[in-house]
């Protein structure tokens, strides 16, 4: 579904992923752990194309996408969930989750998406800016969903967020994996979290993946150290 070989990006003179590569299946949830500065956001941006890419190609079912805008990229499938979320605060709910159809033929929220993220549709006339963290950063995956991404890719979602709604958002990506034919990317220092959705776990260090486990498989201690400081 998603594949992504030797991925060089770099600002300036300063190269941060040194050829990343990785792929990720239909229906797998695949998640990049790493500690603050390793090059998560990095290479989100790069794959939703906020940043461009020196070298190496990412593809969507086969398409290569690496030279496209980013709106290009969302209509091929892709969609992205900001680290710190970035809703619009002055805009309503509903509102903030129709910003996410800008580019579709569609302007309506798809059902699925309240059913999902039941605390949207009771707030969804309030300003976004009124919303708790947590509540946003549900907000934000709405807004990404509507679009009915291929692969969904989500940078640390859980970032300051309460154990409660971190429970939620967990529950909503499971919820969204089994509507079927998703793959999910996420970037997570929070290892319960990780080890709750993902299928698969990747250790992102100075821009090089240093281990890769199955969830099953995971040796939590060596993940740990991994994400210690
Ligand atoms: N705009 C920028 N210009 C120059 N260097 C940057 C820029 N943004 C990030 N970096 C550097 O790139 C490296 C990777 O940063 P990145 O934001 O990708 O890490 P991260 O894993 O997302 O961290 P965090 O967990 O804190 O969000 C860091 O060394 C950072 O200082
Ligand atoms: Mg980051």
């Amino acid at each position: 579904m998603l594949q992504v070989e030797n991925l060089c990006v770099a600002y300036g003179q300063s190269q941060v992923l040194h050829g990343l590569s990785f792929q990720a299946g239909e229906n797998e949830t695949l998640a990049i752990m790493g500690r603050n500065g390793m090059g998560k956001t990095t290479l989100f941006k790069s794959l939703i194309g906020m940043l461009p890419a020196q070298r190496g190609s990412i593809r969507v079912q086969g398409q290569e996408l690496t030279q496209l805008e980013s709106f290009r990229r969302v209509t091929k499938g892709l969609a992205y969930v900001p680290q710190g979320r970035m809703i619009f605060s002055s805009l309503s709910v509903e509102e903030n989750i129709r910003t996410g159809l800008e580019h579709s033929a569609s302007t309506h929220v798809p059902e699925e998406i309240y059913t999902l993220f039941p605390v949207l549709w009771e707030m969804r006339k309030r300003k976004g800016g009124n919303l708790s963290g947590g509540q946003q950063q549900q907000l934000a995956i709405a807004r990404a969903l509507v679009t009915r991404p291929t692969v969904l890719l989500l940078d640390e979602p859980t970032e300051g967020i309460q154990p409660s709604i971190i429970k939620d958002i967990a529950h909503a990506l499971k919820e969204t994996r089994k509507m079927g034919r998703i793959t999910i990317v996420v970037s997570e220092q929070v290892l319960s979290f990780a080890l709750d959705v993902a299928d698969r776990l990747l250790v992102l260090e100075g821009g090089r993946f240093m281990h890769e486990t199955a969830r099953a498989d995971t040796d939590v201690q060596r993940l740990k150290a991994y994400l210690s400081v």
